[in-house]
């Protein structure tokens, strides 16, 4: 894909990256996304699945749901946008990666200190103590883990409809988008609050903030420029132009 010369003047010049991603960065690692046309909420009720009552009245269904998300998971690998994330955070000194994202998948492509805003689907943890479970234990019950130290429910380590965001990492995404020369917002709709606020937050400090996506999205009309395109081509191509850069710097 053709960079238009104004987005790659401004990556080539990056000094301060701040990313936002969303499901769309792993839908062609084949992960379902949650909204449009293969979206995983057509097929289950969002609201019988994604909060803290529903879960207490049947947990089971809802183990079902993450089970099987979490087999779909451990089942394919980490694409191009992945790993060109992770080859950014190499190349400029002040990049922080925030994702709406439970996969994993950004730290399995070797990007470190994630900021995982909606946590994480293979941790889990006591709903009574708050222990974390082990793996071990999880596939060891039946259909509903409890603590193996407590005997209370075990819930996925996620957040859900009507939860707080992880406080620390939501306030550091906030001032890596107040700090960041360029934004990039790949992969997500853009609907869910307060993870769309950080895009927002960036483009009123000043940043330059580029969605990526293959449609044009709830943000599109408040950034500074959508790509419309796959995060897994137009990412390795953004890293392209920045080494590019780098070498001609170091020359
Ligand atoms: P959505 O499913 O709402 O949006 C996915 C976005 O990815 C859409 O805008 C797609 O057009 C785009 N997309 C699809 N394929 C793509 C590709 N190859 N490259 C780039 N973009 C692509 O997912 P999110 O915005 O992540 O929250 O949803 C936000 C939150 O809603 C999720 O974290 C989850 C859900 O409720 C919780 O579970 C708390």
């Amino acid at each position: 894909m053709t960079i238009p010369t104004p987005v790659r003047e401004c990556v080539s010049k990056a000094e301060s990256i701040c990313v936002l991603t969303g499901a769309g960065i792993s839908a062609e690692s084949g992960v379902p996304t949650f909204r449009g046309k293969e979206g995983l909420w057509k097929k289950f009720r969002a609201e019988e699945l994604a909060n803290f009552d529903s879960f207490l009245r049947n947990p089971e269904l809802v183990w079902e749901w993450y089970s099987y998300r979490k087999k779909i998971i451990n089942e394919v690998q980490p694409n191009p946008g992945h790993i060109a994330l992770a080859e950014m955070q190499r190349l400029i000194r002040d990049f922080t990666l925030v994702t709406q994202n439970v996969d994993n998948l950004h730290s399995r492509a070797g990007s470190r200190d994630v900021l995982e805003l909606h946590g994480n689907i293979t941790r889990s943890y006591c709903i009574r103590c708050r222990k974390a479970a082990f793996e071990e234990s999880l596939s060891k019950a039946e259909k509903i883990p409890v603590c193996e130290f407590c005997g209370g429910l075990v819930r996925p380590d996620v957040v859900w409809f009507g939860e707080y965001l992880p406080a620390a990492a939501f306030e550091e995404a906030m001032e890596s988008a107040r700090r960041c020369d360029l934004f990039l917002c790949v992969g997500t709709s853009g609907v869910v609050y307060p993870a769309a606020s950080i895009p927002l937050t960036a483009k009123e400090h000043g940043a330059f903030v580029l969605e990526i996506n293959p449609e044009y999205t709830d943000l599109s009309s408040r950034v500074s420029d959508t790509l419309i395109g796959k995060a897994g081509e137009i990412l390795p191509e953004l890293v392209r132009i920045m080494k590019k850069e780098h070498n001609h710097e170091s020359a």
